[in-house]
């Protein structure tokens, strides 16, 4: 390491993607206004001596002030900032694959950063080329799963351009963070007494880590809920949402028909009514450290359980054996910022075909803090209410047929274990 490089705090490279100091003139910053970004941009013009043109995405995170945002970043000494309103795309690409892989890593997340960042990352490399940036400079630590899904995808799609993450590599801890912000002018909201939660957000959900989170005997304080009501606090009145599907997608709620972004924003406003949706989540994280999260998911704990059952109701026995382990493939590889990866396509073309059949409403149950199935219906359903009741046989099932089939269905496990008590 050189002495400049020491004094600025960049490590050497490690890797291709990484760029040269010498090559960075033109920044691509993916910004959202925060103290760590904010910091970035000047940080970047000053140290870098480079252009700094701003990119702030819009996955539906509540409660965002875009303009407020790109004010900001003019102010700061950004050349540009862009705001892209990508909640669609996300959507309609991003969430709807993961709805028809019913995907949860770790049997509680349901990846809404996850799914986040590959979209941020690509929407990064297009400004990028369209403003003539060298260089892609992103906020993630080097202690998460975001800068593995961003740097992953940006090397993917543009390895023409070069990264940086001026977060993982300067040295500064949050006190000089805030005192570099008060020297430049960078204004820190909320008072700088007391550690933030480190909190993201989108349409699908919101994740809060650090301070007591970090304290796995420390149960979950009531300040950490910013978007679900405490299920204690939930109305003393159960409320039901029927959801209905068409080929794996949910197109409707209680009837209504929606596009998907406003489907889900209803779904998320009813489940956080109820207190849908909390996830207390310790995490294997990619680079291998185990994380605790607190996750508010509200419309994913309302719909993904929903396509679950119907996809059940219409798929056989074998299929139903089957697809979960793809489920968590597909999860894996999402959660791993592997989204751009073969397998994903390759699975995504199984998960699109078992969900040709699966339409169908399912109605669901909220009640403080639960979400539960209640009723069923669908015209592709592997259901006969005549051939499950109890009192009848005939058509295609015949009781005379059953005792012959447990003979044969238990023969080898007979066999084993007259072979092991003898
Ligand atoms: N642990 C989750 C994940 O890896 C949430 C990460 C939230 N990201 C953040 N920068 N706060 O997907």
């Amino acid at each position: 390491m050189s002495a400049s490089e020491q004094a600025s705090g960049r490590l050497p490279r490690t890797s291709s993607y990484e760029a040269d100091i010498a090559a960075v003139h033109r920044v691509l910053l993916l910004y959202s206004g925060g103290l760590d970004t904010s910091v970035m941009l000047k940080w970047i013009q000053d140290s870098y001596d480079a252009e700094v043109i701003c990119l702030t995405v819009n996955l539906g995170q509540p409660g965002e002030d875009y303009e407020l945002i790109r004010a900001k970043a003019l102010r700061l000494g950004a050349l540009d900032c862009h705001v892209v309103d990508a909640r669609e795309e996300f959507a309609g690409e991003f969430i709807a694959r993961a709805i028809k892989a019913n995907a949860l890593y770790g049997s509680g997340y349901p990846l809404f950063t996850a799914l986040g960042r590959p979209l941020i990352a690509k929407l990064a490399v297009e400004q990028a080329r369209a403003s003539g940036c060298d260089t892609i400079a992103h906020g993630c630590t080097g202690k998460g799963n975001d800068q593995v899904r961003i740097e992953a995808t940006v090397a993917t799609l543009a390895p023409e351009l070069g990264v940086i993450a001026p977060v993982r590599s300067w040295q500064m801890g949050r006190e000089e963070e805030i005192a570099y912000a008060r020297e430049h002018g960078i204004p820190v909201k909320g008072g700088t007494e007391g550690v933030p939660y480190s909190i993201d957000d989108n349409l699908w959900g919101r994740s809060s880590e650090g301070r007591w989170i970090e304290d796995l005997a420390h149960a979950p304080e009531d300040d950490v809920f910013a978007l679900l009501t405490r299920p204690e606090q939930a109305p003393d009145a159960a409320e039901e949402v029927r959801v209905a599907f068409e080929r794996g997608m949910p197109v409707a709620l209680n009837g209504e028909r929606m596009p998907l972004v406003a489907l889900l924003e209803r779904a998320a406003e009813l489940g956080a009514r109820h207190g849908v949706g909390i996830v207390d989540h310790i995490e294997d994280r990619i680079v291998g450290l185990k994380v605790r999260d607190i996750y508010e998911a509200p419309a994913a704990a309302i719909i993904l359980p929903a396509h679950q059952e119907l996809e059940r109701l219409v798929c056989t026995i074998h299929e139903n054996q089957f697809k979960p382990q793809l489920d968590r493939q597909w999860a894996y590889l999402i959660y791993a910022g592997l989204w751009w990866e073969p397998l994903r396509g390759d699975l995504d073309a199984y998960m699109d075909e078992v969900n040709e059949r699966v339409t169908g409403e399912i109605g669901i149950k909220l009640y403080k803090g639960h979400a539960r199935v209640i009723t069923r219906s669908s015209p592709n359903a592997l259901y006969d209410a005549e051939l499950a009741s109890f009192a009848q046989s005939g058509g295609l099932f015949s009781q005379a047929a059953s005792p012959g089939f447990i003979e044969l269905f238990s023969l080898q496990s007979r066999m084993a274990w007259r072979l092991r008590n003898r």
